[in-house]
């Protein structure tokens, strides 16, 4: 395993590879959601690199930029232990170098749900994904479910600007009470811990629901926000119930639905979404 620190280092490795390449953009803190990724690009591609990389421009000013948990020898160890072939982890002034001033914008599909909540989120992140890619040169990359937004932009950001990557999605990895496993789940005390599986039962509940017929949106969100409601440590950013290429809310569903949600658990943010009828 190499690791590599500098964008001129990473060129020249990536150079040096023959055959295909799969990569995994991280923020560190590694967990199995992470591994998952990994082992994903292990079995679909030649080589797989994966970057460690805590990107300030897609935190707000108040939001945790400074405090996001990092422990970058045990990444390491990690990822070493799947047999990943580059790590790239570059410091903050390695990517953005004094004058750094292009932005990656995505429009409309980062205008709601985590777009709406997290001014310039997404133009952070598409900004530094955007930039790994020219720097790796995957030939496919691994991005998470649990995160469908995300997904979502880098998708699009991939067609509209041509970029030459295949963007592969992976199911979201859960603890065994279905907890979508998180960085920063780490933030959580016991009790927290304790009250942040009601994520996972909103989502349940509207799966069943769902399954026993219903296809008011309203009705799912209802219940949802109810359940969600009756812990007393959860403070709900929202709730929706939207079609999974547009975002657009649904009234009725028709077709494939994203079931997603930001709940606030004491101070930490968590984020968890199901796809329904897909
Ligand atoms: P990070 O939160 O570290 O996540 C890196 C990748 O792991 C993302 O594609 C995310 O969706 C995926 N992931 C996280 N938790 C997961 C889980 N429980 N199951 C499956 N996949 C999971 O997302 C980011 O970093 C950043 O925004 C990044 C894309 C690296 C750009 O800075």
């Amino acid at each position: 395993m190499k690791v590599i620190e500098t964008v001129a280092e990473m060129k020249q490795a990536r150079k040096k590879l023959r055959g295909t390449l799969g990569f995994v953009p991280t923020m560190g803190y590694l967990h199995e959601g992470h591994l998952t990724l990994v082992q994903q690009a292990l079995a679909e591609n030649k080589f797989a690199a994966a970057s460690i990389f805590v990107n300030p421009t897609q935190f707000g000013p108040k939001e945790d930029f400074k405090k996001y948990p990092r422990d970058p020898e045990r990444d390491l160890a990690m990822l070493k232990g799947v047999g990943t072939h580059l790590i790239f982890m570059p410091t903050v002034e390695e990517m953005y170098p004094e004058g750094s001033n292009s932005w990656v914008d995505v429009a409309s599909v980062t205008e709601r749900l985590e777009g709406a909540h997290r001014p310039g989120h997404f133009r952070g992140v598409a900004t530094v994904v955007a930039k790994l890619f020219n720097i790796v040169e995957p030939t496919r990359s691994y991005f998470g479910q649990k995160d469908a937004q995300q997904l979502l932009v880098i998708k699009k950001m991939v067609a509209d600007l041509n970029m030459n990557t295949e963007v592969v999605a992976a199911a979201t990895v859960r603890e065994p009470d279905g907890l979508a496993m998180s960085s920063r789940n780490t933030y959580l005390n016991a009790k927290e811990r304790q009250a942040a599986i009601v994520l996972w039962r909103a989502l349940s509940l509207s799966r069943e629901m769902y399954l026993k017929g219903e296809r008011n949106a309203d009705k799912l969100r209802q219940a949802m926000t109810r359940l969600i409601s009756q812990e007393p440590l959860a403070a709900i950013d929202y709730v929706s119930v939207a079609n999974t290429e547009t975002l657009q809310e649904f009234s009725q569903i028709e077709g494939p639905a994203l079931v997603s949600m930001a709940v606030r658990i004491g101070n930490t943010r968590l984020i968890d979404n199901i796809i329904l009828g897909s």
